[in-house]
C-alpha cells in the first residue's frame, strides 16, 4: 500500500482552520492530507474526532540536575531535582496529547555547562518524547559563554535560560546583558524566567520577621510588582543589546502589558503563559496545614480576576505560547515539597508544579469549550507557536506534507474529571485535582507510531529523538540600536 497509516474521516485542525479531511503517513511522516485516502496497511478512524498536531510543550523540567535548586535559599547539592524521568515524563506527554518537548541542560554555579550538556543529552535519549534543549546560564564565564556556548549551538541547541531570581541562579544585570551580547552573536533565543531577586529576598525576610511562613506566604513574597518590574528590565536589555527574547510565565496582566508596549515598538519580545495561571490561585496555597505547597510555583497563581485578564492578553496575541512549566515535585518524599520539614518556611519549598499532561486538557476545555479562544487559537497556543519560537517548525507544529507525523486524536465533548491518576507521571499529585474539563485527547502519534490509545501508553523507552535546531529568522536580531551603536 501507498501508506502506513491512514487517518480517517477527521477534523483536522491547524493554525489555518478546521477541515474533513483524511491523512496518509509514511515513514513517520506526513505525506499526504486528501478527501479520501485508502491505500494504506492500517486505517485510524477519527469519525467525530479533531486531529491536531501533536502539543509542543517549550518549557518542560525534565530530569534536570542541579546544585541548589528553585528556592530562594541555598539548597543542597542533588543530583536531580524532582523525582520525574524522562520516561515517566514521555509517558505522562503521551497521556496529554503532546510529543515535543524543549526541556532544560543546567549550570551548575561555579562550573561549564559542556558536562550537562552530554549527560541531558544521555538522559534526554532513555525517554520517548522527541526533545530540544534551552541552555540554562547562570554563571556566565567567558569559559562558558566564548568556548561553550558555540559548541553547544554547533549541536542543535538554540536558546539561553536565564533566572533573574532564585539563589544561586540568579543573574544581575551586568551578567544578564553578556547573555544577551552571546545569544545575539550565535543567533540563539533568550528565554527569561522575569521577577526581581533583592525585591523578593527583602519581603522574604520582613515576612519571616513578622513570623509569616506559611506556604501561602509565598504570594506574598513576590507580588505582581516584582514581576513587573523585572519584565520590563529584561525587555529594555534585550531591546538595549537588540536581542530577541521570550519571557517565560507570565502571570499578570501588569507584566503582559509590558510586553505588548515593546512588541507595538517592534521589539522582538514573545510572551508564555500557562494552564495554572488561567486556574490557580493565591487561595490554593492557604490550604490547611502544608497542602498549600502543592500550588507553590513562581511567579505565584494570582485570583479569578487575573484569569480573565490572561485570556485577554491571549486573545490580543501579546501571549501567545501556553507552556506547563512541568516542574513536578511530590508531595510526600525527600526530593518532594517537604524536603525541608513539613513545617518548613515558604522559601525552602522547592517551586514548580507538574503539567505535562493537564496542559492540553485545561487550555481546550477553558479555552475553546468555554467559548473564549477558537480551535485554532488553541493549536497556535499550544503547538504551532512554540514550534515556530523554538525554530521547530513546521517538522514540528504543522500538519502538512513532510512534517512528522506527531497528531493527537480529540475527542472535543468528552467530559472527565482530573485525578493524578490520569497525569501518569511520576509526581503524586496534581494540583488540578478534580478539575472538569471538557475535551480530551484519545490517541496520541508520535512519528507515524500510535504511542497512546485510550489512555494507554506505549512506546519503547528509547526511541525519543533529540531535536537539533539550526538558525532561524525569528531570533534574528532587528539592526536596530540607540544610535547605531553596537549593532
Ligand atoms: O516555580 C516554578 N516555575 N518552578 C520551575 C522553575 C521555573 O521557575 O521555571
Ligand atoms: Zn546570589
Ligand atoms: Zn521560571
Ligand atoms: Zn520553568
Amino acid at each position: 500500500s501507498t501508506y502506513d497509516i491512514a487517518i480517517r474521516g477527521g477534523q483536522v485542525a491547524t493554525s489555518f482552520g478546521v477541515t474533513r479531511c483524511d491523512i496518509g503517513i509514511k515513514d513517520g511522516r506526513i505525506a499526504a492530507i486528501a478527501e479520501s485516502i485508502t491505500d494504506a496497511a492500517q486505517v485510524i478512524d477519527a469519525g467525530g474526532l479533531l486531529v491536531l498536531p501533536g502539543g509542543v510543550d517549550s518549557h518542560c523540567h525534565i530530569e534536570e540536575t542541579s546544585r541548589g535548586g528553585y528556592t530562594m535559599s541555598d539548597g543542597e547539592p542533588q543530583i536531580t531535582v524532582n523525582e520525574e524521568s524522562f520516561v515517566t515524563a514521555s509517558t505522562s506527554a503521551f497521556a496529554g496529547g503532546t510529543t515535543s518537548v524543549v526541556c532544560f541542560i543546567p549550570q551548575w554555579k561555579g562550573f561549564g555547562v559542556w558536562e550537562r550538556y552530554v549527560d541531558a543529552r544521555k538522559r534526554g535519549e532513555t525517554g520517548m518524547l522527541d526533545f530540544a534543549f534551552h541552555q540554562i546560564i547562570s554563571d556566565p564565564t567567558d569559559v562558558v559563554m566564548k568556548q561553550e556556548v558555540p559548541k553547544l549551538v554547533a549541536e542543535g541547541v538554540r536558546s539561553l535560560k536565564v533566572f533573574l531570581t532564585y539563589e544561586p541562579l540568579h543573574l544581575g544585570d551586568a551578567e544578564y546583558i553578556k547573555v544577551l551580547l552571546a545569544a545575539r552573536e550565535h543567533g540563539c533565543l533568550v528565554t527569561v524566567h522575569c521577577e526581581n531577586f533583592d525585591a523578593i529576598g527583602w519581603r522574604t525576610r520582613a515576612l519571616l520577621d513578622a513570623g509569616m511562613t506559611a506556604p501561602k506566604y509565598h504570594a506574598w513574597s513576590r507580588p505582581r510588582v516584582v514581576e513587573r518590574e523585572a519584565t520590563h528590565r529584561a525587555i529594555a536589555l534585550a531591546e538595549l543589546v537588540d536581542q530577541p527574547i521570550q519571557v517565560f510565565h507570565v502571570s499578570c496582566e501588569d507584566a503582559a502589558e509590558e510586553i505588548a508596549r515593546a512588541q507595538a515598538r517592534g521589539v522582538k519580545v514573545w510572551g508564555e503563559t500557562c494552564p495554572q495561571y488561567v486556574t490557580l490561585t493565591a487561595a490554593d496555597m492557604d490550604r490547611a496545614g502544608f497542602e498549600g505547597a502543592k500550588f507553590m510555583c513562581s511567579p505565584a497563581p494570582r485570583d479569578t480576576a487575573e484569569h480573565a485578564r490572561i485570556w485577554e492578553m491571549i486573545r490580543r496575541g501579546t501571549l501567545d505560547i501556553v507552556s506547563s512549566d512541568h516542574c513536578g515535585f511530590s508531595y510526600e518524599g525527600d526530593k518532594g515539597k517537604g524536603s525541608a520539614g513539613r513545617d518548613a518556611s515558604f522559601e525552602k519549598i522547592p517551586n514548580g508544579i507538574p503539567g505535562l499532561a493537564a496542559r492540553l486538557p485545561i487550555i481546550f476545555s477553558e479555552g475553546v469549550s468555554k467559548g473564549r479562544i477558537s480551535i485554532e487559537k488553541f493549536v497556535e497556543l499550544t503547538s504551532t507557536n512554540p514550534a515556530r519560537l523554538m525554530g521547530l517548525y513546521p517538522k514540528k507544529g504543522a500538519i502538512q506534507p513532510g512534517a512528522d507525523a506527531d497528531l493527537v486524536l480529540w475527542d472535543p465533548a468528552k467530559k472527565v474529571t482530573i485525578t493524578n491518576a490520569l497525569m501518569q507521571h511520576a509526581i503524586d499529585y496534581t494540583p488540578y485535582e478534580g478539575l472538569e474539563v471538557t475535551g480530551w485527547p484519545i490517541s496520541t502519534i508520535r512519528r507515524g507510531e500510535v504511542v497512546m490509545r485510550d489512555g494507554k501508553v506505549q512506546a519503547e523507552p528509547g526511541t525519543g529523538r533529540f531535536l537539533p535546531r539550526g538558525p532561524y529568522d525569528m531570533v534574528k536580531p532587528r539592526g536596530i540600536t540607540p544610535d547605531g551603536f553596537g549593532a
